[in-house]
C-alpha cells in the first residue's frame, strides 16, 4: 500500500469556485505555496518600509534579525547598490528564500519625504546606510552611533552581496553562501532538543491553519455533511486558537458563514447562486489577517521540500488547541478535532488512522488533561508507525528522524524509566502528570512567547478571546442581521462550546446587541 494516498473526491457542491493548485501526495501535506507567479525577478526581494508601515513590518516579522537599508532614489550609488542587496535578500526575503524566516531584509527612501523623522531618528548619515538588529529593536527605535548600546549595529562593511553576507555569517556564527540552494546547506538547522525552538512554531499554526482553510475551500470539502463539522472546529479555534489575528479570522468566517455557505446549499441551484453571486465569498475572508500564509515553514520546515510543513503545522495546532481547552470542552473538543481531520485532511491514510484512534476511545473525556494526553499518544502511535516506514521507504526527513516524543533530552522528568524489550525495542514507563505538565508548558506558555514579546496575544496579555476582536469584526451596524444571528444560532445547534463562549463573555454591549438582533 502507498504510505500516503491522497484522495480527491470530486464535489459536486462548493462554497467557492475551484482554482486549481496541482495536489501531490507529499507535497500536499507540505506547502500551498506555488501558486505564486511573482517570481523574484518581478518583484524586489527587499521590502519597502516607510513612515506607515515601518513599525507594523518590524513587530509582526517572524525573522530573529533584520537589516534595515536607509537610501535616497536620487542616489547613483545606491541605485548601483541595490542588485547587491537584492542579491542577498533573494536569500533570506520571501516564499522563495533559501534560509526564510531568519533575517528580514528592508529598505526605506530617505529621499521620500513622509520618511524624514524616520531616517532622523536612525541618525541617517550616509546614503546607503545599512542597520541591523532585532526586528523587535527598530520598533519605534533609534539608533545613534554616539552610543554604542549595541542593540542595533552599524554595518560597516556591506559594499559588496559578498562582503554583506561576510558580514552577516561573522555576525551570527553561519555559513550562507550565495551559492546557496533552496532545501540544501541548512546550516541554521533548528535544534530538536532545544525546547526553546517551540516558540517559533506560533507562525507554523497560522500557516497551517491558513494553509487548511484554503485547502478547504480549493477541494471544495464543504458539503451538507461536513459543514457542521467545519462550524465546531471553527468556534473552538475563535476561542482557543494561540494566535489572536487567527481567532479573529475565525470569528469573520463563522459570523458570516450561514451566509455565504448556507445549509441548504445542497440542491445544484442555490450552488449556482452562491457560486454566481458570492463568487467564493468564503475566498474573501483571511482566516489568519492578511499576512498569512507567508509561504514558508519556520518550526516544521523540513531540510527536504517535500517533509513535513503542513502536516506538522497541523499536529501543533491541535497539541496546542488540547492545552488550551477547560475540562468542560474536553469531549467536545475531541469530537470537533477528530470529525475535522475525518472530514477535511486530504491525507487519506493519515485521517483513517486518526478515526480509527478516535473510534476506540469509549468514555467520555472530562478532563483537559485526558484529552492532551490522548492526543499526544495517539501521536505517538503515529510516530511509532512511521519510524518502520520510513525507515524501509526511505521517505522521512533524515534531519528530523521520527522519535517516540518527547525525548529524554527534552523532557527527562517526563520518563520514570526506560528499558529494553527482548526484540530490542524500547520500553517506556511514562511519568504522565509530568508529561501533561511538560505539554501544558510547551504547547501552552512556551508556544506563544514569542508573540507575547510582540503584543499580538489579546490586549491584556493573555490568552483569552479579546471581545473587543469581536467586536470589532462583527460591528452590529455593518454586519447583516442574519449573520449576527447565525453565531447564535450556529453555537446553539452545534454544541455547548460556544454557549459556553458567550456566557463568558462579559462584554454586554455585544450581548445586548446580539439580543435586540435576536428579537427583530
Ligand atoms: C492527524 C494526523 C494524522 C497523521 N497520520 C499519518 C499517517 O497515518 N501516515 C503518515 O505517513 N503520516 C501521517 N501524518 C503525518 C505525520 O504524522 C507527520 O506530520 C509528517 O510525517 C511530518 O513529520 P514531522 O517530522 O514534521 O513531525 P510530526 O509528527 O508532524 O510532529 C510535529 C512536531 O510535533 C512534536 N511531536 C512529535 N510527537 C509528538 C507527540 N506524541 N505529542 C506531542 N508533540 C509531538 C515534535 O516537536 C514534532 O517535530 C499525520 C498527520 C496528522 C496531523
Ligand atoms: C508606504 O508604504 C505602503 C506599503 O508599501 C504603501 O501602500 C504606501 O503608499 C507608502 N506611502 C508612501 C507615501 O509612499
Ligand atoms: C522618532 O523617535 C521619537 C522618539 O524616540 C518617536 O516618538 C517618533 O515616533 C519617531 N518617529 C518616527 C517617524 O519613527
Ligand atoms: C540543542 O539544545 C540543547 C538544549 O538547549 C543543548 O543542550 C544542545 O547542546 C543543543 N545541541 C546542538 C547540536 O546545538
Ligand atoms: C523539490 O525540489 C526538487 C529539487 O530542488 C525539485 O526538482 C522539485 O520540483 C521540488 N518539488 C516541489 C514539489 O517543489
Ligand atoms: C467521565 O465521567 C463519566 C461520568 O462521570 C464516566 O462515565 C467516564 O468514565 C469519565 N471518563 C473518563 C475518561 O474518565
Amino acid at each position: 500500500m502507498s504510505p500516503l494516498v491522497v484522495l480527491l473526491i470530486p464535489l459536486l457542491f462548493s462554497c467557492s469556485p475551484s482554482s486549481s493548485v496541482p495536489i501531490g501526495s507529499r507535497y500536499i501535506l507540505r506547502a500551498i505555496d506555488v501558486d505564486s507567479n511573482t517570481g523574484p525577478d518581478l518583484h524586489d526581494a527587499a521590502v519597502d518600509l516607510n513612515t506607515t508601515n515601518f513599525d507594523q513590518v518590524l513587530r509582526n516579522t517572524p525573522a530573529t534579525y533584520a537589516i534595515v537599508e536607509f537610501f535616497a532614489h536620487w542616489c547613483p550609488a545606491c541605485r548601483n547598490y541595490k542588485p547587491h542587496y537584492e542579491k542577498v535578500a533573494r536569500l533570506f526575503n520571501g516564499p522563495d528564500a533559501v534560509h526564510p524566516g531568519i533575517i528580514l531584509m528592508t529598505r526605506v527612501d530617505c529621499a521620500s519625504k513622509i520618511n524624514t523623522r524616520l531616517c532622523d531618528n536612525f541618525s541617517v548619515g550616509h546614503y546607503p546606510m545599512l542597520l541591523w538588529g532585532n526586528p523587535s529593536k527598530f520598533v519605534s527605535g533609534s539608533w545613534d552611533p554616539k552610543k554604542d548600546k549595541n542593540e542595533i549595529r552599524l554595518i560597516d562593511d556591506g559594499r559588496t552581496a559578498e562582503r554583506l553576507l561576510n558580514w552577516i555569517n561573522k555576525q551570527i556564527g553561519s555559513f550562507f553562501s550565495l551559492d546557496d540552494q533552496k532545501f540544501e546547506n541548512d546550516h541554521l538547522a533548528s535544534n530538536a532538543s532545544d525546547p526553546e525552538q517551540i516558540a517559533r512554531a506560533v507562525y507554523d499554526i497560522e500557516e497551517a491553519t491558513s494553509t487548511a482553510y484554503d485547502i478547504i475551500l480549493e477541494q471544495k470539502m464543504i458539503k451538507s455533511e461536513t459543514r457542521a463539522s467545519l462550524i465546531k472546529f471553527l468556534q473552538i479555534l475563535v476561542v482557543h486558537h494561540p494566535s489572536r489575528r487567527c481567532r479573529k479570522g475565525s470569528a469573520e468566517v463563522l459570523v458570516n458563514f450561514d451566509d455565504l455557505c448556507p445549509s441548504d446549499m445542497g440542491t445544484p441551484n442555490k450552488q449556482e447562486a452562491t457560486d454566481g453571486n458570492g463568487k467564493g465569498a468564503l475566498r474573501n475572508f483571511q482566516i489568519c489577517g492578511k499576512e498569512v500564509p507567508r509561504g514558508y515553514w519556520m518550526f516544521c520546515r523540513g531540510s527536504k521540500n517535500e517533509t513535513r510543513g503542513f502536516s506538522c503545522g497541523l499536529w501543533i495546532l491541535l497539541h496546542s488547541l488540547s492545552v488550551r481547552i477547560e475540562d468542560g470542552e474536553s469531549q467536545l473538543a475531541f469530537t470537533a478535532i477528530c470529525d475535522f481531520i475525518h472530514n477535511f485532511f486530504i491525507c487519506e491514510e493519515c485521517r483513517q488512522h486518526f478515526y480509527e484512534m478516535c473510534l476506540s476511545v469509549s468514555s467520555p473525556f472530562n478532563k483537559t488533561r485526558d484529552f492532551a494526553l490522548w492526543l499526544w499518544s495517539a501521536h505517538n502511535k503515529v510516530n511509532e508507525r512511521l519510524v518502520k516506514e520510513e525507515a524501509s521507504l526511505g521517505t522521512g526527513d533524515p534531519k528530523f528522524p521520527k522519535i517516540i516524543w518527547p525525548s529524554k533530552q527534552l523532557c527527562p522528568s517526563c520518563y520514570f524509566s526506560l528499558s529494553k524489550n527482548d526484540d530490542g525495542t524500547s520500553q517506556i514507563n511514562w511519568n504522565r502528570d509530568e508529561v501533561f505538565k511538560f505539554l501544558s508548558s510547551y504547547y501552552g506558555k512556551m508556544l506563544v512567547s514569542l508573540y507575547k514579546d510582540k503584543g499580538l496575544l489579546g490586549d491584556d496579555g493573555t490568552d483569552r478571546v479579546s471581545l473587543e476582536d469581536l467586536a470589532t469584526t462583527t460591528n452590529a451596524v455593518v454586519v447583516p442581521v442574519g449573520a449576527a444571528l447565525a453565531i447564535a444560532l450556529a453555537s446553539c445547534a452545534f454544541g455547548a462550546l460556544a454557549c459556553f463562549w458567550r456566557s463568558q463573555q462579559k462584554n454586554r454591549k455585544y450581548l445586548h446587541q446580539l439580543h435586540s438582533l435576536k428579537n427583530i
